[in-house]
């Protein structure tokens, strides 16, 4: 049965009510009853919890409103729109097994086997999390500001795991003079990104297909490295890869800023984290959680390092902020 341009919308409106509730009703709820000393195991509140978690997400992109049909309806015109994208894609795309083995965060697939993946990833990623500011970029866009205040005026910056472009963007709108590179090892994302790239008359951006824990760039080329939500996609030997590969590719005294998911000492946001980990195929997100940072960092000879909590919209770090949010975290350092 074929799914029409307003069936979709609403019913995506309507998850996306259904994951605010969630956020904003059930959340705190929960919360309230581990406060309490109740046992989760047998809260019932908290099962619902654990299913509207993941089965949303189910719905979101497979359910019968979901992303993944509706865009299939569209694959010829879709695929014929990153036609003309100019990337850059390997001869032989060689994808590590990790990344390959799991449908990450439950989209089919994952975000590379399916020419039309970025967009499908494009329209997912606008409802991931409902409250994150009052627009679908000011996430990224804090985070280009966060960086650029740590690294003022990068003259090359990379975004590893730059996926559709949402976080490269910021770059290279703000630093018009600067020669930003995006690598991702997802083609369609990439494909999506550089469209849009051009679209936006960008001249100075480049997407290449690529593995961060390996790239071809030269010793000490780059002012700035950053990544969003590319960490906790990884193992934690992947994790040291590409922090290494950073360090090797940064000019001393440059910096890199890694923004992603680290829930601190509060026993209950890691029981929600770990859990989401399990919920949402994110498997590495609570082995990242687990790595020492500053110990691996000092090891591969970075100095300023800081790990710090990340404000991702106003008011969500004040002591009273209830709602379910992830633990957005800035991971900064210098070679
Ligand atoms: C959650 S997405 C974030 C995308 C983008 N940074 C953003 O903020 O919208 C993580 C991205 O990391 C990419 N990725 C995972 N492992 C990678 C690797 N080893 N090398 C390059 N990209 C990788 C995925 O393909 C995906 O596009």
């Amino acid at each position: 049965m074929s799914i029409d341009g307003r069936s979709f919308a609403a019913g995506q409106a309507f998850l996306l009510s259904c994951k605010t509730y969630w956020t904003r009703v059930v959340y705190p709820a929960v919360r309230e009853e581990y406060q309490a000393g109740r046992n989760l195991e047998e809260s019932v509140l908290y099962q619902y919890y654990c299913w509207l978690e993941r089965h949303l997400q189910r719905f979101k992109y497979s359910g019968r409103y979901g992303l993944q049909p509706y865009h299939a309806q569209q694959r010829q015109r879709l695929e014929q729109e990153l036609r003309d994208a100019e990337v850059e894609l390997a001869a032989k795309p060689e994808y590590p097994d990790y990344y390959t083995r799991i449908d990450i965060h439950q989209h089919p697939g994952g975000v590379w086997s399916d020419p039309i993946a970025g967009f499908v990833y494009e329209r997912g990623a606008r409802s991931t999390t409902p409250l994150a500011g009052g627009r679908h970029r000011d996430l990224h866009d804090r985070l280009t500001e966060a960086a650029l205040e740590i690294c003022s005026k990068p003259s090359r910056v990379l975004d590893m795991g730059c996926g559709f472009g949402k976080s490269t963007r910021p770059f290279y709108e703000t630093l018009k003079d600067a020669e930003v590179e995006g690598v991702d090892l997802s083609a369609p994302c990439l494909r999506l990104a550089a469209r849009d790239a051009a679209a936006a008359g960008a001249k100075r951006v480049r997407f290449r297909q690529m593995d961060c824990a390996r790239t071809d760039y030269a010793d000490a080329s780059f002012d700035l490295v950053t990544s969003t939500m590319l960490l906790h996609e990884m193992p934690p030997e992947v994790v040291e890869r590409t922090l290494a590969e950073a360090h090797r590719v940064l000019r001393p005294g440059a910096a890199m800023v890694h923004l992603d998911f680290l829930p601190g000492d509060d026993p209950f946001e890691r029981l929600i984290h770990f859990g989401h980990s399990k919920r949402n195929n994110e498997p590495f997100m609570e082995p990242l959680a687990r790595m020492d940072l500053p110990a691996l960092l000092k090891k591969l000879g970075f100095r300023d390092i800081r790990i710090e909590p990340f404000e991702e919209a106003d008011g969500v770090l004040e002591p009273g902020y209830r709602s379910w949010r992830f633990p957005w975290t800035v991971i900064s350092a210098r070679r």
